[in-house]
């Protein structure tokens, strides 16, 4: 027997959510920086405040509607409401009517996500009030708030709207360096305000002025006042060539300065008597004048005899010089001068040179004088992890080797002067320890800038930081610094960026902020009103391992003050969840597939236990596999979450260069749940759903769900993966689904199933009204396929005038989608290729030799294109790729068989300007065929703009027209 239901009412989120005006002002707040979170320190994937600020108002009111909504809520809403749009003047609402509030209330939340009005003090009294009455109308005793639990806090965006909006929060996160940015962030910021600020900018004005007793004389000014901003260095190697033995800088780019008006490029010289190449600036130079650099995929290239010495060799040379950062060349000094606009570009001056030997030779004495622990240069193992720390690759093994030795002696200063002041200050006072922290993270935060992975940027004339990618790349010239360049020095800068923050710590403090396993949770039971998190993405961030980079710094500078936090040599990796094998199948050959759903459940049990029984959750996810999504899900379906709601929320930058040919993943998903819990607090287990019904009631959802997402712009994967949160309100309402025969339907089974009723439905949006049905296979494979990769916007295009290289996807993405179509994509080899996990939709113009009766055998002749090769996240992996030349038919006579192939051939044909070829095909074949126009149509719609495919099937319908048919 079923015990008793709970009863309660449905949050807004669970209704409804303005998820185009929410994805707007995510989207936007990506390009600001004054002031935002973001400039207070690097934390990798930040969730846009717009999203978490909405979501959370959303998941911490009512729905007005609901006949269970207390009507408390409800009148608190009517006044707010009233009020509030009455004052700016737009109060066409007619509140007496829920459903009006309803609307009312969503229309602010999407207003209030905008950037503009994070700290508007309409929009805060507003929003607090009515957090506030939903908190007592649910059961919330007078005078306290709801407390809102992110045990994967980050970079602490989720609790600080949590308590922007008028929530309690309570954020913790297994890393320490993520526990220090919120305690920054939640507690010292919001606490401590202008006060705390002040004495940030007195003291941090203080190290820099120490700091630059102590460096002045390895940061010199030139002889004529001019003032370096930075060095530029290239690693060199040993040309392999036996008769040659040169020393070859590797360098990737000559140019040193790219801007209209005004450009600057390196000029090598050989130098056969020294065995080494001499410098020289030319200001202005022809495109010609200026040629490659030396090193091209890692291999280099030898001025002096033109040698190049292969990729393998020129890493074996570096990886004995520990990444040869501490002996690389110095190629270029770039200076500014006193009232004068403009960077001035100059070859190094021995001065120069004795310059950093001095420097060297100062960091070696400090080494010898040291006799703390740990050491002071950073000698914690930097590990290689395959396809994002390739740097270690080449013997950067240490994180201190990531540094030259004069950047090492500048951050050994920097470290020794916080110390300093440590020591000199009351350690027991919790607004001393504020102001410490905040001048340290202007100090590793400084790190980013200053090490031999910093690149000089030829456009912008800056260092870019290590952290421009979510990885420790290798690089081979690198741009360092000057600590004291005049004005806007490093510190400075760093230092502005975290006091921006206090201009917006309009918001409560918290100090509920702790270091915990999100899998081994340190709350009671039942104790959480809104579980609403943001847990790591399968396998899509390596935070610990990144964070180590600040961590050693930081651990330097704090141990004393933070004992627990930075009592490890390294940042805790045990309990780290993340597929983490496929980077590093030694150091975690554990953490595969298997351990992060087991571990993720645990965690997703953990939200559940402390959740209370009528609490709400709310979880973000994105990722680009099916596979991925697949294992969060299981995770929170065993774990006894029901999903009661899911919101596509789009965080791109707008301007983002779109990848080409890809399927861009845009969005992240919210997946609102409830605990599928008995009153009192068990879980039900006695549920059962029988598997007849499931399967009838999941098209027409898919239906109503696909058709709102496209009138909200979501298409292509964003919109497939958004499908899943209704396909699993249907699923997880139960304890278990079973069939007549009694066996249980494993989610496995039931995605299958989801899959091909998604793709399905996809291909009814791309072909409107026609029956789909009409269609052969390869048709609808094709246009599924094109669909996925679409963004909506029709930018994701191969560029003008580039040869078409295909259309890649996961193939077991590929596959899934396929089935519900009943298509192969491994039995269609005549429009898929499919290379190990990748499986590419062949482009019109390989299908040449398919498609013509007799087409010459010489191999076609493959033209070097550029091209992107892509996956479903949308990051292309540049380089080179080989589109075919158009094959050469002997005979123009039809091979084909389906109307796609009909279809192809007519665009080949047009393409090869065989205008009265085209003309009797269309005539005398299928011109008349109403599926040819149909499918021809929708090709024309979901080729990418710029592709030639477009171009070529939008000349056939234009012939096809021009001939009355
Ligand atoms: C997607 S990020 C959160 C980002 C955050 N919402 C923000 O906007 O900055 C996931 C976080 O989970 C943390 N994490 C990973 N495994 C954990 C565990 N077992 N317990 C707690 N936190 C963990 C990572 O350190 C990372 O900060
Ligand atoms: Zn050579």
């Amino acid at each position: 027997m079923a015990s008793e239901t709970l009863a309660y009412p449905k949050r807004l989120i669970e209704v409804d959510l303005p998820i185009r005006k929410i994805s707007d002002h995510a989207r936007r707040e990506k390009s600001i920086r004054h002031g935002h979170i973001s400039t207070l320190h690097i934390w990798w994937a930040r969730r846009p405040l717009a999203a978490c600020r909405a979501v959370l108002c959303a998941a911490l009111w009512p729905d007005p509607v609901d006949p269970l909504c207390p009507p408390s809520f409800i009148s608190t809403a009517q006044e707010q409401m009233d009020q509030f749009w009455n004052a700016i003047d737009t109060g066409n609402y007619h509140l007496d009517d829920p459903l009006e509030v309803r609307r009312a209330l969503l229309d602010f939340i999407g207003d209030f996500a905008d950037w503009d009005h994070t700290i508007d003090e309409r929009y805060l009294t507003t929003a607090r009030a009515l957090t506030e009455a939903a908190h007592i109308a649910l059961g919330g005793e007078p005078g306290t708030r709801p407390l809102v639990v992110d045990p994967f806090a980050g970079g602490g965006s989720i609790p600080l709207e949590a308590l922007r909006v008028g929530a309690d929060a309570f954020a913790s996160d297994l890393n320490p360096v993520a526990v220090l940015l919120n305690k920054v962030v939640l507690e010292y910021i919001p606490k401590y305000g202008n006060n705390l600020a002040d004495e940030v900018r007195k003291w941090g004005q203080w190290v820099k002025e120490e700091a630059e007793k102590e460096l002045a004389e390895f940061y010199p000014k030139d002889p004529d006042g001019a003032t370096p901003i930075a060095y530029l260095w290239a690693r060199t190697i040993t040309c392999e060539n036996p008769s040659c033995g040169a020393e070859v800088p590797l360098i990737r780019s000559l140019w040193l300065a790219k801007k209209t008006g005004r450009s600057v490029a390196l000029k090598l010289t050989p130098n056969s008597a020294e065995k080494k190449v001499d410098f020289e600036i030319i200001e202005n130079p022809n495109t010609r004048e200026v040629k490659e650099g030396t090193v091209a995929r890692g291999s280099a290239t030898c001025p002096l005899c033109g040698y190049t010495t292969p990729v393998k060799s020129v890493r074996a040379q570096l990886k004995k010089r520990y990444g040869g950062a501490a002996d690389a060349r110095m190629f270029c000094v770039i200076t500014t001068r006193a009232n004068v606009l403009g960077k001035f570009y100059r070859i190094p001056s021995q001065r120069d040179l004795d310059v950093v030997f001095e420097a060297s030779k100062e960091l070696e004495r400090r080494k010898r004088d040291w006799k703390g622990e740990p050491d002071i240069v950073p000698n914690e193992p930097l590990p290689i992890m395959s396809g994002v720390f390739n740097a270690p690759l080449y013997g950067h093994n240490t994180w201190g080797s990531l540094f030259c030795p004069r950047q090492l002696l500048t951050m050994v200063t920097l470290v020794g002067i916080i110390r300093k002041l440590r020591e000199s200050i009351n350690e027991k006072s919790d607004f001393n320890t504020a102001i410490l922290t905040c001048l340290a993270f202007s100090v590793d935060r400084t790190a980013n800038q200053f090490t031999a992975l910093s690149k000089w940027h030829n456009g912008r004339e800056v260092v870019d930081g290590v952290f421009s990618r979510q990885a420790i790349p290798m690089i081979w010239d690198f741009g360092e610094i000057s600590f004291i360049s005049g004005d806007g020095s490093y510190l400075d800068n760093a230092l502005n960026w975290i006091l921006l923050n206090f201009e917006k710590g309009k918001y409560s403090s918290t100090d509920s902020i702790y270091q915990a396993d999100a899998s081994n949770f340190i709350l009671p039971d039942d104790s959480t009103d809104a579980f609403v998190t943001d847990p790591p993405y399968y396998n899509a961030v390596p935070y610990a391992d990144l964070s180590d980079f600040f961590y050693i710094w930081l651990k330097r500078m704090l141990k004393e003050t933070y004992p627990l936090l930075f009592s490890g040599e390294l940042s805790p990796k045990k309990d780290e969840i993340c597929e983490m094998k496929g980077w590093d199948p030694i150091r975690y050959s554990k953490k595969d597939n298997k351990w992060f759903e087991t571990k993720m459940q645990k965690a997703m049990d953990e939200g559940r236990r402390i959740l209370k029984p009528t609490g709400i959750g709310t979880i973000v996810f994105a990722h680009k596999s099916t596979s991925g999504w697949e294992s969060q899900l299981q995770a929170m379906i065993q774990a006894g979450w029901t999903i009661t709601g899911s919101w596509p929320v789009d965080t791109e930058l707008e301007n983002r260069v779109r990848a080409m040919n890809s399927a861009a993943l845009v969005s992240s998903i919210h997946l609102v749940c409830r605990p599928r819990e008995s009153p009192e607090g068990s879980l039900r287990t006695e549920d059962v759903g029988d598997w007849s019904i499931v399967l009838k009631e999941l098209p027409p959802r898919i239906h109503e769900w696909m058709a709102r997402l496209s009138s909200e712009n979501v298409v292509g994967a964003d919109a497939i993966f958004a499908c899943l949160g209704p396909a699993l309100e249907i699923y997880s309402r139960y304890s278990r689904v079973e069939k007549v025969s009694g066996e249980i339907v494993s989610l496995g089974e039931y995605l299958e199933h989801v899959w091909a009723v998604v793709s399905r439905e996809a291909l009814a949006t791309i072909f409107k009204e026609a029956d789909t049905e009409g269609f052969e296979a390869d048709a609808r494979l094709t246009a599924i396929w094109l669909w996925t990769i679409s963004t909506g916007n029709g930018e994701n295009g191969n560029g003008e005038g580039t040869k078409s290289i295909g259309y890649t996807l996961e193939y077991d993405t590929a596959r899934k989608l396929a089935q519900g179509l009943g298509a192969h994509p491994e039995q269609m080899p005549s429009i898929v290729e499919v290379k190990g996990s990748v499986a590419r939709l062949l482009p019109v113009r390989e299908r040449t030799e398919y498609l013509f009766a007799k087409t010459a055998r010489a191999t076609p002749q493959k033209v070097k294109a550029k091209g992107h090769q892509l996956t479903l996240d949308g990051d292309s992996i540049e380089g080179t790729y080989i589109a075919e030349s158009i094959a050469e038919p002997t005979s123009l006579d039809f091979a084909g068989n389906t109307i796609l192939d009909r279809i192809h051939y007519s665009m080949l044909l047009f393409a090869t300007g065989r205008g009265d070829a085209l003309g009797r095909f269309l005539k005398e074949d299928i011109g008349r065929e109403p599926r040819f126009a149909k499918l021809a149509q929708a090709l024309s719609a979901l080729y990418p703009a710029h592709s030639e495919e477009k171009r070529w099937v939008d000349g056939v319908l234009a012939r096809k027209k021009s001939l009355g048919l």
